[in-house]
């Protein structure tokens, strides 16, 4: 039986392109706002017995997720006979513990929600912090994802002579395999993050690698201080000007423009969040990963 498509938001191009290699149906459907901006949600397409993958990358995730409910309850109210959110980026995964008494562990609220939502997740690198496995914090079955192939990949094919460069130590589970993959060499430099928008970075050993091109590579861009503070410090070391390339294109308020500023040879991202800088695709690594009987 065919699997029914759904793309919601920014993820429409997602969902079709999934479609098409997975030789599925797209859904009809409309989603919209009422003026008072209250949903409004018609499914046309039958799904009785029918598998239905849902494309919805989660960034700015309070105004998605109340849509998402609606389209994943109707889907099963019309007896669907699996759910499976396909969520690119998944968010809430950084406030995974409680810092000061009183606040909201919003990374567990954020997984019960969902668990309760949806029968299965795929996603690509989620920001696991403090967790080892998504089955931490989610009781529904997850299928994680890397980009650090595709990464290398374009690496290899548009970059002379990189290395690879990781802004703090957490990167660098994702920076040594980008590094091995592409065949080249990399080194992870210390960050010390004082507040949203106030970072440190500093490179004991950065400045041997001159004739290198460096290719900084983190998980999310988001206010881009981290990118920004290791550019600056790549620059001073007098290396030639970065490649950036980024997972998640967050890019919150003018980050991208700011980024731009920096010096910077090209700044480049999947496409697990549309936007302007995306230039790998992650619709393949998704469909390989989508159960087929
Ligand atoms: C941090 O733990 C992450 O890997 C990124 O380095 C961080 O999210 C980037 O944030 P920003 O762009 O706001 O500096």
């Amino acid at each position: 039986m065919k699997k029914v498509f759904f793309g919601l938001f920014d993820s429409k191009k997602l969902a079709a392109q999934l479609c098409r290699m997975l030789n599925g149906e797209l859904a009809e459907f409309t989603l919209r706002q009422f003026p008072d901006q209250e949903t409004y949600l018609r499914i046309e397409s039958s799904l009785e017995g029918k598998e239905c993958i849902v494309a919805c990358s989660l960034n700015q995730p309070d105004s998605k997720i109340l849509p998402l409910f609606y389209l994943c309850r109707l889907c099963k109210q019309l007896n669907a006979s699996r759910v499976v959110l396909i969520a690119p980026y998944l968010s809430y995964m950084r406030q995974d513990i409680q810092f000061h008494p009183g606040e909201a562990v919003t990374s567990e609220l954020f997984a019960q929600l969902l668990s309760e939502m949806v029968d299965e997740l795929i996603t690509i690198d989620p920001h696991l912090h403090r967790k080892h496995s998504m089955s931490q914090l989610y009781s529904i079955p997850c299928i994680v994802l890397h980009a650090s192939g595709l990464i290398s990949t374009y690496i290899s094919d548009h970059i002379s002579n990189p290395l690879i460069v990781g802004p703090d130590s957490e990167s660098e589970q994702w920076v040594s395999q980008v590094a091995f993959s592409a065949g080249a060499p990399y080194l992870t430099l210390e960050k010390v993050r004082k507040g949203d928008m106030d970072v440190e970075i500093s490179a004991p050993e950065i400045a041997e690698y001159k004739g290198h091109t460096p290719v900084l590579v983190d998980d999310i861009i988001s206010t881009a201080r981290t990118m920004i503070g290791t550019v600056r410090h790549i620059h001073e070391a007098g290396l030639k000007p970065p490649v950036i390339i980024g997972v998640h294109a967050i890019f919150a308020g003018n980050a991208y423009q700011e980024l731009q500023q920096a010096i910077v040879a090209d700044i480049v991202t999947c496409d697990t969040i549309s936007h302007i800088s995306n230039k790998i695709s992650i619709a393949n690594l998704i469909a390989s990963n989508i159960r087929q009987e």
